[in-house]
């Protein structure tokens, strides 16, 4: 847990960040959460975690670290939801924890930071697709103001059995019948 004379500092993740954030993603998969284990034959390298942190920076995409007391505290990015042109305003996340600090609040600062970041550069709509069995993280996005915008009943199969998502949902906007503007990343 962090020590209280720790202060959680939420910045932007560098490339020094990245064994930190495979060592929690590669945790996490092993305990099989979320929609990790979908990548489980698939295991990420660094220089893949590293070449997608410099394509989301070009697009200015966020990818933040929770720093506590100089240690990778947990991570949080967002990639563009879709390709086609259409989506280009609405992203999809996604939050780890390390787990020696779950459960301590680190989360409900992360979370909010990515969509302050995601909402400052212009995107309109933040997805996040979360295991159904995961109150933790329901719990956390309901608190963070997504809602539940629809269950997908067994779409995914991993670990002998088949898994359903829940599809969550958060506008960035204030009125999201409005035209949006352009993003800050052109
Ligand atoms: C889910 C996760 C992101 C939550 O982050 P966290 O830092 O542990 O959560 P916080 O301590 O900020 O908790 C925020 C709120 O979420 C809820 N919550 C978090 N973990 C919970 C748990 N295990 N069980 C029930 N509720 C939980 C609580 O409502 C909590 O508020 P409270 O402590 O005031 O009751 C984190 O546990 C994690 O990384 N889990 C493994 C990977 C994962 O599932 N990622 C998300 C994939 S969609």
């Amino acid at each position: 847990m962090p020590e209280a004379r720790h202060e959680i500092i939420i910045r932007s993740s560098t490339d020094e960040d990245v064994p930190a954030m495979l060592a929690i993603y590669r945790h996490h998969i092993s305990q099989g959460v979320g929609e990790l284990g979908a990548f489980a034959d698939e295991p990420l390298r660094e220089e893949d975690l590293k070449a997608r942190r410099k394509n989301m920076k070009k697009r200015q995409l966020p990818h933040l670290v929770a720093d506590v007391g100089g240690e990778v505290a947990g991570y949080a990015y967002a990639v563009p939801f879709r390709k086609r042109p259409a989506y280009l305003f609405t992203v999809k996340h996604s939050i780890y924890i390390h787990a020696d600090y779950m459960r301590a609040g680190i989360g409900r600062r992360l979370l909010p930071a990515l969509i302050e970041a995601c909402a400052k550069e212009g995107y309109c709509q933040m997805i996040g697709y979360v295991d159904a069995a995961n109150e933790g993280s329901l719990k956390l996005h309901e608190a963070c103001g997504f809602r539940r915008a629809g269950l997908l009943q067994a779409v995914a199969f991993k670990y002998g059995h088949w898994s359903d998502m829940v599809l969550v949902q958060r506008s960035l906007v204030e009125d999201s019948g409005q035209p949006p503007k352009p993003l800050s990343a052109g």
